[in-house]
């Protein structure tokens, strides 16, 4: 299958979780805009200085910061046949300059009710060496690599609710924008991290 597949939901929805099954099955590479920025943040650059005070307050990092971000990553060699994006676009502008550089065949939307998030996000751990994602309840990491599991900044109760309130005003519309576009391919995430993947495999199977 040619073209780019978009993964989109909330925050804290499994769009991470559930990307590997995607890379696997299409063997499109994996774009992750938080993954992004947060490797500028790690090197210290000014624009991932810049852009952790909106990631640490729960805001949005501005549209021509990620938009110059994905211009830059499609010039290489292996998003040549297209790429899974993670968390992008996230803003009808964002969507918009996308379409002008890249053709998005289908949107996989991994739909999860705003009270089941705060739980996934506040327990999320991350394997500081691989960035494998647990969870203290729902996936818990192997006891021998528990000392380099690390919490995210962002994963405070009170900044999930702000990038709730940001994904409801500038993410969520995103979703008729797709569907009107005959692009969107729905996925109840309200359900075991397998179920989801089953789905999620399901959906993928049908658009290869
Ligand atoms: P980003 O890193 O993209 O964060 P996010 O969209 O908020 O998504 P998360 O990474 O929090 O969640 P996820 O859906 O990947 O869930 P996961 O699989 O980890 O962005 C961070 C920040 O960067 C943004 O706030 C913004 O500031 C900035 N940014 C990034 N992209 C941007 C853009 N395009 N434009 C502007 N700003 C941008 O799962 C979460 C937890 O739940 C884990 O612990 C997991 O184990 C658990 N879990 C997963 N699935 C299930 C399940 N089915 N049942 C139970 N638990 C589950």
């Amino acid at each position: 299958m040619t073209g780019s597949i978009v993964l989109f939901g909330p925050p804290g929805a499994g769009k991470g979780t559930q990307a590997g099954r995607i890379v696997e099955l299409t063997g499109k590479p994996q774009v992750s805009t938080g993954d992004m920025l947060r490797a500028a943040v790690k090197l210290g650059s000014p624009m991932g200085m810049a852009a952790k005070e909106f990631m640490d307050a729960g805001l949005l990092v501005p549209d021509e910061v990620i938009i110059g971000l994905i211009q830059e990553r499609l010039q290489e060699d292996d998003a040549k046949q297209g790429v899974l994006f993670d968390g992008f676009p996230r803003t009808i502008p964002q969507a918009e300059s996308l379409d002008k550089i890249a053709t998005v065949s289908s949107v996989i939307s991994i739909e999860v009710p705003d009270d089941a998030i705060v739980e996934r996000i506040v327990g999320r751990r991350m394997d500081s060496e691989t960035g494998d994602i647990y969870h203290v309840k729902f996936n818990p990491a192997p006891a021998e690599i528990s000392d380099r599991l690390i919490q995210r900044p962002d994963d405070t109760e009170e900044t999930v609710r702000s990038r709730l309130e940001a994904y409801h005003a500038q993410t969520a519309p995103l979703a008729d924008w797709y569907s009107e576009r005959g692009l969107l391919i729905k996925i109840d995430g309200n359900a075991s991290i397998n179920k989801v993947g089953d789905s999620v495999e399901a959906a993928v199977s049908r658009i290869l």
